[in-house]
C-alpha cells in the first residue's frame, strides 16, 4: 500500500494507533449522546412509531450513500440516543431492560476495540483465560459447577433443554407452569421435543400439588423448569418443594434464574433463591439484575461433563493436535462459532462493584419497588396486585376496565412520558413498573404514580 492510500483508509481500532484514532470519535461518540438524550427529554422520544421513524430517517438519509459522510457518527448516534428508550430514566420502568453501568460499558468498549473471538485459543488468547475463571466462579456463587456465557436468558434455557435431551432422550418432556418465560416451551419445539405439559399456576407460581400429581400421572424422562422471578411479576416458585418432588420423582430440574439470579449478590435477598443449588442447569442473565449492557447471559451447571455433548471438531479452530498439544479447545463452550467476549464488562464490574457494591444495588431497587407498593397500597385510587418479591409492582387504576389500562399505558408511551409494562394475571390486565434503576429516588416514585393518575380518565 501506498503512503497516499494508507493515509486515505479509515483507522482501526487495535493496534498501535487505535487509542488515539478512538479518542477523536469517543468525543464526538459522548456528544452525540448528550445531545441526543437532550433532545429526547424524558424516557422515550414523543410522538410514537410514525414520528420517530421520520426523524430517525431524516438523520440517516440515504443509508449507502456513493460517497461516505464523516459527520455520521454524530448523526446517527444523536438520533438513536434522541429516539431511545433510556432505562436510567426513573420513568422508563417497563421491561427487564437495565440502565448499564458506565464502567461496564467502558469495558464493553474495549472488547469492541480489541474484537476477541471465543471460538479459538489463536483469536482470545487472555479472553478465553478470563471467561473460564469467570464463569466458573460465578457458578458457584449459584451452587453449581461450570458455566457457559450466552445471549441472554432465551439461549440460555434453549441449551439446557439441549442438555438435557442429549443426556435423557428425545423423548424427555418439559413441565411447566404458565408463569414460566415463553422461551421454555419454544425451546421444547425448535428441539423437537414432545408438546411441553404446562401446569396452572393459579398465584402466578409452580404449584408443587398440582407438579406433584403430574410427575406421578406422566411417563418419563421428565424436566421440571421451574422460575426463580418471573417475567410478569418477579414471583419466586417455590424452589425446595420443586427441587425436592424431582428428586424424588426422578426428573430433572432446571431453573431460569434470569431475572432473580441477581439476589445472589444481596446478603439481605439471597436466601429466597435456596433450592437453586439442586438444580441441573441454572439460567442466569446480568443484562437483568446484573446491570450489564446486552448480551450478558449465563448457562451454570451442575455436571460439567454434560458439556462435551456440544463438543465440534473444526480443524481450522481446534485441531486435535493442537489440542493435544495444550490450546485450550473453545468451541465446544457455545453452540456459536464467532464470540464476542461478553465476560470482559462482567469480570470488570465483579471486581470493580464486588459482591457488596452489587449487593447494594439489589437491594435499593428492591427498596424502590416496596416503596412504590406502600404507595399504591395506600392510594385509594388504586389496586395493588401483590406485595412486590424482587422489583417489579403490578397495579391498575381502582374499577378500570382492562381496555383503559391498556390505554392508560399505550398514551403515556405516546406522549414519552412514562415506559411501563403490561401483564394479564388472574384475568386481568395489570401495569407494570419493573425497577432496575438503582438512582431512582422516591420523588421520582411519585411522580410515576402521578403521571398514570393524570391520564387515567374520569
Ligand atoms: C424469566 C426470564 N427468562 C428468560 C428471559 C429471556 O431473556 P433474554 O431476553 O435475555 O433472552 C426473560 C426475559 O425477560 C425472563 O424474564
Amino acid at each position: 500500500m501506498t503512503a497516499e492510500a494508507a493515509l486515505s483508509t479509515p483507522p482501526l481500532a487495535s493496534g498501535p494507533g487505535g487509542p488515539e484514532a478512538l479518542r477523536p470519535l469517543l468525543a464526538t461518540v459522548l456528544d452525540a449522546l448528550a445531545a441526543g438524550a437532550a433532545e429526547r427529554g424524558g424516557p422515550l422520544p414523543a410522538g410514537g412509531p410514525d414520528a420517530v421513524t421520520a426523524r430517525v430517517a431524516a438523520a440517516l438519509g440515504e443509508p449507502l450513500p456513493d460517497t461516505g459522510d464523516p459527520g455520521a457518527l454524530h448523526d446517527i448516534v444523536r438520533a438513536l440516543a434522541a429516539g431511545a428508550a433510556d432505562p436510567a430514566d426513573p420513568l422508563c420502568a417497563a421491561h427487564l431492560h437495565c440502565p448499564p453501568l458506565a464502567v461496564a460499558t467502558a469495558a464493553d468498549l474495549a472488547a469492541s476495540a480489541l474484537n476477541p473471538s471465543l471460538d479459538s485459543w489463536d483469536q482470545a488468547p487472555a479472553a478465553s483465560a478470563l471467561e473460564a475463571a469467570v464463569t466458573r466462579a460465578l457458578a458457584r456463587t449459584a451452587g453449581l459447577a461450570d458455566a457457559l456465557v450466552t445471549t441472554g436468558g432465551t439461549e440460555s434455557n434453549h441449551l439446557a433443554l439441549l442438555l438435557a435431551r442429549e443426556a435423557h432422550g428425545s423423548d424427555l418432556r418439559l413441565v411447566c407452569c404458565a408463569g414460566a418465560h415463553h422461551s421454555l416451551p419454544r425451546a421444547a419445539w425448535l428441539l423437537g421435543l414432545p408438546a411441553p405439559v404446562i401446569l396452572p399456576a393459579p398465584r402466578g407460581t409452580l404449584d408443587p400439588a398440582a407438579l406433584a400429581e403430574a410427575l406421578t400421572a406422566l411417563p418419563g424422562p421428565l424436566l421440571v423448569a421451574a422460575t426463580a422471578g418471573t417475567t410478569d411479576a418477579g414471583l419466586i416458585d417455590p424452589l425446595p418443594e420443586i427441587a425436592a418432588l424431582c428428586a424424588a420423582h426422578g426428573a430433572r430440574l432446571h431453573i431460569d434464574a434470569a431475572y432473580g439470579g441477581g439476589l445472589l449478590f444481596s446478603d439481605r435477598h439471597r436466601d429466597r433463591l435456596a433450592g437453586l443449588d439442586a438444580a441441573h442447569t441454572v439460567t442466569l442473565d446480568l443484562h437483568k439484575l446484573g446491570w450489564q449492557p446486552a448480551a450478558a447471559g449465563l448457562l451454570a451447571v451442575a455436571r460439567p461433563e454434560e458439556l462435551a455433548t456440544l463438543h465440534q471438531r473444526a480443524d481450522y479452530l481446534n485441531a486435535a493436535d493442537d489440542t493435544a498439544a495444550g490450546l485450550p479447545d473453545l468451541l465446544g463452550r457455545s453452540p456459536r462459532t464467532t464470540r464476542r467476549p461478553d465476560i470482559l464488562k462482567i469480570a470488570v464490574t465483579l471486581r470493580t462493584l464486588g459482591r457488596d457494591g452489587l449487593g447494594a444495588l439489589v437491594d435499593q431497587v428492591c427498596a424502590r419497588a416496596r416503596e412504590f407498593a406502600a404507595l399504591i397500597a395506600e392510594h385509594p385510587g388504586f389496586e395493588l396486585y401483590d406485595r412486590p418479591v424482587i422489583s417489579t409492582v403490578l397495579f391498575r387504576p381502582a374499577a378500570a376496565a382492562d381496555d383503559t389500562v391498556a390505554a392508560v399505558r399505550r398514551g403515556l408511551l405516546h406522549e414519552g412520558r412514562a415506559v411501563l409494562g403490561r401483564a394479564r394475571l388472574d384475568g386481568r390486565l395489570w401495569l407494570k413498573a419493573t425497577f432496575l434503576n438503582p438512582r431512582s429516588r422516591p420523588d421520582d416514585l411519585a411522580r410515576l404514580l402521578e403521571l398514570v393518575e393524570g391520564s387515567t380518565p374520569g
